[in-house]
C-alpha cells in the first residue's frame, strides 16, 4: 500500500504495522487479541465488542410474541417504503392500522388516505417535527412499530418505542455503530419486546427456496456464502427528494459496506448463524471513490448547487470477508455507485453442489447433464416453501416480486399466533454490524475485525 493511500485513510505507517501485529497475534491466540484492533477508532472500541450485560439481563432469543387477535401497527416514516410496507399491511388479515408519523404532514396524510381507501378508521397521525414519534410511541393502542425512516432515525424511534413497551421493526441498517447495536440488544432485553430488522429478502422465492434446500442437504456441508447490495443507485441519490434528500450524506461520513444486510439475513439462515454458528471476524477493503464523484460531473452542471460541496468518502465497492465459528466463509460486497445491473450475489457452495443466483442457477454432483449448471425450476416442486405455495399469488401483486408481502404476512402471523419471531434482535444487530466493522477494517489497512457476540453465548443451540 502507498504512502499517499495510508494518508487517504488518516493511518500512520506505525498505526498500520502496530495493527497488523495485533492482527497477526489475534489470529494465533483463539481470538483474545481482535478487539484490540478496534481500540481507538472512533466507529468502535473495545468495549463496543464486548460491554458487560446489564445486571438482570435475560435473553429475548426463542421468546414468542404474546397473541394478538387484531394487531394493530404503527408507521414512522411514510415515504417510499412507509407506503409500500403498508400497503402490504392493509393486504394481510387480522390488522389495523392505528398511528401513522411523518415529519412531512402530506406524506402521512397520503399514506393515511391509503388507510381510509382501505376500509378502515383513520389513523391518528403525527407530523409535529423529527421527534413526533415520541408522542406516537405512548400510545395504548399500539402492538408494534416499524419504522421507514433515514437511518439516522432508526434507533432514536426503535429506542423509544422499546421503552414504551412497544415491539418495533426497522428497515436496513439496524443501526450504524456497534454502541447502537448493543443498545438495542440491551434494550429488547431490559423492556421485553422484540426490535428487529424486516429484512424483506429473507423472504425471497428463491432465498426461501435454497434455504430449504440446504437444510435437506441437497449442497451436502455448507462452506461459502456470497451476499451483496450491487444496485446502481445513483440517479436515486442525486434526486431532490426521497432518498436523494439523506442517503447520499452518508456518503460523506463513512467509508464502509452502508448497506449489508438484504446479502447477508439469508446467508446468515443458509449458515445457521446463532442457530450453531455466528459471524467470528471479517476483513474488508475498498475501493477508491469515484462513481459518485464522476456522476456528479455528468449530471450536476451548475456548480453552485450545494451538491458539489459535498466530498464522497465511501470506496464505490466495498468487499468483505467474513469468517464464521464454524470456519465458513462468506463474501460480502456493496456497490451503488457504479453502471450495473442489479445483483444480492446470493450463492452458497457446499460439499456436494452450489447454487448462484443472478441469473438463478444450481448444480449438484452427479446431476443428469454433466457438470453444467442446471435449472432452478426443477426444485420448485419439492422445495417452494410452503408460505409461497399458499400466498404466491397474492405476493406477485406486491413489491419486490413478492418477498414484502410474505415478510408481512408472516410477521403478522407470528404476532397473531404468539410464535417466535422469525428474525431477533441477536439477528438483526449481527447482519448490520458490518457496517461499522467493515469500516474499522477498511481503516485499519483491512485487519480482521472480530464480530460482537450479541448472543452473549446464546448462539450454539
Ligand atoms: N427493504 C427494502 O427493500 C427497502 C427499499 C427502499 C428503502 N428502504 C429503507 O427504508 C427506509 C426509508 O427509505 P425510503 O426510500 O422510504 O426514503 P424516503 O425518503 O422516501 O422516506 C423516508 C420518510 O421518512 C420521513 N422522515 C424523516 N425524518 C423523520 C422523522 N424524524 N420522523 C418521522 N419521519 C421522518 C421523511 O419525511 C420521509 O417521508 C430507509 O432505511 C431505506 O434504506 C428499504
Amino acid at each position: 500500500m502507498s504512502n499517499a493511500s495510508d494518508d487517504r485513510a488518516g493511518l500512520s505507517r506505525r498505526d498500520m504495522l502496530k495493527s497488523a501485529a495485533l492482527a497477526g497475534a489475534a489470529l494465533g491466540a483463539s481470538g483474545a487479541l481482535y478487539p484490540a484492533v478496534a481500540e481507538s477508532v472512533t466507529a468502535g472500541s473495545h468495549s463496543d465488542l464486548a460491554p458487560p450485560a446489564p445486571a438482570g439481563a435475560k435473553t429475548m432469543k426463542g421468546v414468542p410474541f404474546e397473541r394478538h387477535e387484531t394487531v394493530r401497527i404503527a408507521i414512522v416514516g411514510t415515504g417510499l417504503r412507509g407506503r409500500s410496507v403498508l400497503h402490504d399491511f392493509l393486504g394481510c388479515p387480522g390488522v389495523t392500522i392505528t398511528a401513522l408519523c411523518d415529519n412531512v404532514p402530506e406524506k402521512a396524510q397520503r399514506a393515511a388516505k391509503m388507510v381510509t381507501d382501505a376500509g378502515q378508521a383513520a389513523p391518528a397521525l403525527y407530523t409535529d417535527g423529527d421527534r413526533a414519534f415520541e408522542q406516537l410511541v405512548q400510545r395504548d393502542d399500539i402492538d408494534f412499530i416499524h419504522t421507514a425512516t433515514p437511518w439516522e432515525w432508526h434507533v432514536p424511534v426503535m429506542l423509544a418505542a422499546l421503552k414504551a413497551g412497544k415491539h418495533v421493526s426497522s428497515e436496513c441498517p439496524f443501526g450504524m455503530t456497534l454502541k447502537e447495536l448493543w443498545d438495542l440488544v440491551d434494550a429488547s432485553e431490559k423492556y421485553r419486546r422484540h426490535c428487529l430488522q424486516l429484512e424483506n429478502c429473507n423472504y425471497g422465492y428463491n432465498e426461501m427456496l435454497v434455504n430449504r434446500m440446504v437444510h435437506a442437504g441437497i449442497f451436502g456441508e455448507p462452506l461459502h456464502g456470497a451476499a451483496a447490495y450491487l444496485h446502481d443507485l445513483r440517479g436515486i441519490v442525486f434526486e431532490d427528494r426521497d432518498e436523494g434528500l439523506w442517503r447520499r450524506r452518508w456518503h460523506t461520513t463513512n467509508n464502509a459496506n452502508l448497506y449489508p444486510t438484504h446479502g447477508l439475513g439469508p446467508v446468515a439462515w443458509y449458515l445457521d448463524i446463532h442457530k450453531g454458528d455466528k459471524f467470528e471476524y471479517m476483513v474488508s477493503m475498498s475501493t477508491e471513490e469515484r462513481g459518485l464523484t464522476l456522476y456528479r460531473e455528468e449530471t450536476v452542471k451548475d456548480k453552485s448547487n450545494p451538491k458539489w460541496q459535498e466530498k464522497y468518502v465511501t470506496g464505490d465497492l466495498n468487499s468483505s470477508l467474513i469468517k464464521t465459528a464454524r470456519g465458513r466463509t462468506i463474501l460480502l460486497q456493496h456497490d451503488v455507485s457504479n453502471p450495473r445491473p442489479y445483483s444480492r450475489l446470493n450463492a452458497l457452495q457446499g460439499t456436494k453442489g452450489v447454487f448462484e443466483d443472478y441469473p438463478a442457477r444450481i448444480y449438484v454432483e452427479g446431476q443428469a447433464g454433466g457438470e453444467r449448471w442446471g435449472s432452478i425450476d426443477t426444485w420448485k416442486a419439492k422445495f417452494e416453501d410452503p408460505l409461497w405455495t399458499q400466498l404466491g399469488q397474492a405476493a406477485r401483486n406486491s413489491g419486490h416480486g413478492g418477498m414484502d408481502y410474505i415478510m408481512a404476512w408472516r410477521t403478522v402471523q407470528c404476532l397473531r399466533e404468539g410464535l417466535v419471531p422469525d428474525i431477533d434482535v441477536y439477528d438483526s444487530a449481527a447482519w448490520s454490524a458490518p457496517f461499522p466493522l467493515s469500516e474499522i477494517s477498511v481503516a485499519k489497512g483491512s485487519a480482521p475485525v472480530k464480530f460482537p457476540d450479541f448472543t452473549r453465548g446464546n448462539w450454539k443451540a
